[in-house]
């Protein structure tokens, strides 16, 4: 979506009182615009129905469905409960096909202790890791899978974004997904965008755009590295703006709507 048609537009537009040259050039840019919309129309079409699992090597790059070589390497609980067969396509439909027992949300934030719920008229933003714990279709689910989604104080997910990761137990990788928009796709769909296989010996190069840019070794990146987030309840502060309702308890002032129902059953 990003960069091809913002610089389409805006490159041509400003040159366009200087010469004919530039005119004939924003003209190009143009045409080329509508071939590139006809040429991509298709596979964003083709998304709607069956709904598939794509893969995308690079943030950005080209978006092609999986093959079934690809396919038969993943036996990840997160695809083998969510992504096979018709993926699902929200959050919530994802928790639906998980089904665990229990699920923690560890929410890691610069900015955890500030409470307010809104940042410059907007509702302030955080990042959630959530992880689960049980037993579902024959697939252990044991902390093995994590999901990173972005919420706010009034609405969790915030976006229709998720970030993925899930061991494959068989192959000892981690395999990494994303369920966004990209490019001139019309709904979101999710894309297998790696493992972990060889990670901590990528070169520099081969690791831009992908998701070993930052998770260099290939596993979770947990940046609070005193107490990391699997650890917490963090000892500074109880965030309780955050945390579930207690029954029979008077509402502290600041909580952010969002706590209910309880977005952070245990942990924060
Ligand atoms: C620009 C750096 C960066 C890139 C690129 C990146 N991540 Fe992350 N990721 C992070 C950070 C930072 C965290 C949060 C860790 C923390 O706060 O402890 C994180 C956390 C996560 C988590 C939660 C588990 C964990 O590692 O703590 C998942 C799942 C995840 N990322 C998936 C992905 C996927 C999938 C991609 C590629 C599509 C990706 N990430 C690309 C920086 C990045």
């Amino acid at each position: 979506m990003k960069l091809p048609f913002k610089l389409l537009f805006k490159l041509p537009f400003k040159r366009i009182g200087f010469n004919r040259g530039a005119i004939a050039r924003s003209l190009i840019a143009l045409l080329l615009l509508c071939c590139v919309s006809l040429i991509q129309t298709p596979r964003a079409l083709a998304q709607t129905t069956p709904l598939v699992l794509f893969k995308q090597a690079l943030e950005g790059g080209p978006v092609d469905p999986l093959n079934p070589g690809d396919l038969s390497q993943l036996k990840d609980p997160l695809f083998n409960l969510v992504l096979k067969d018709n993926p699902a396509t929200s959050y919530d439909a994802v928790i639906g096909r998980l089904k665990p027992k229990e699920q923690e949300v560890f929410v890691v934030d610069e900015h955890i202790v500030d409470r307010a719920p809104k940042v410059n008229g907007f509702p302030a933003e955080r990042r959630a890791v959530v992880t689960f714990k049980g037993e579902t279709a024959g697939n252990t689910l044991d902390q093995n899978v994590f999901l990173s989604v972005n919420f706010n104080s009034a609405k969790f997910p915030s976006s229709s974004s998720i970030e993925a990761m899930a061991w494959d137990e068989t192959a000892g990788v981690f395999n990494y997904y994303k369920f966004n928009r990209s490019g001139t796709e019309a709904t979101p769909s999710w894309k297998f965008r790696g493992s972990s296989k060889d990670a901590d010996v990528l070169s520099t190069a081969a690791r831009r755009s992908t998701c070993m840019e930052c998770h260099i070794n290939g596993g979770p990146v947990m940046k609070e590295l005193i107490l990391p987030w699997n650890n917490w309840h963090s000892f500074s502060d109880f965030v309780r703006y955050l945390q579930p309702p207690v029954a029979g308890e008077a509402v502290p002032s600041g909580t952010w709507p969002v706590r209910s129902p309880p977005i952070v059953p245990s942990k924060t």
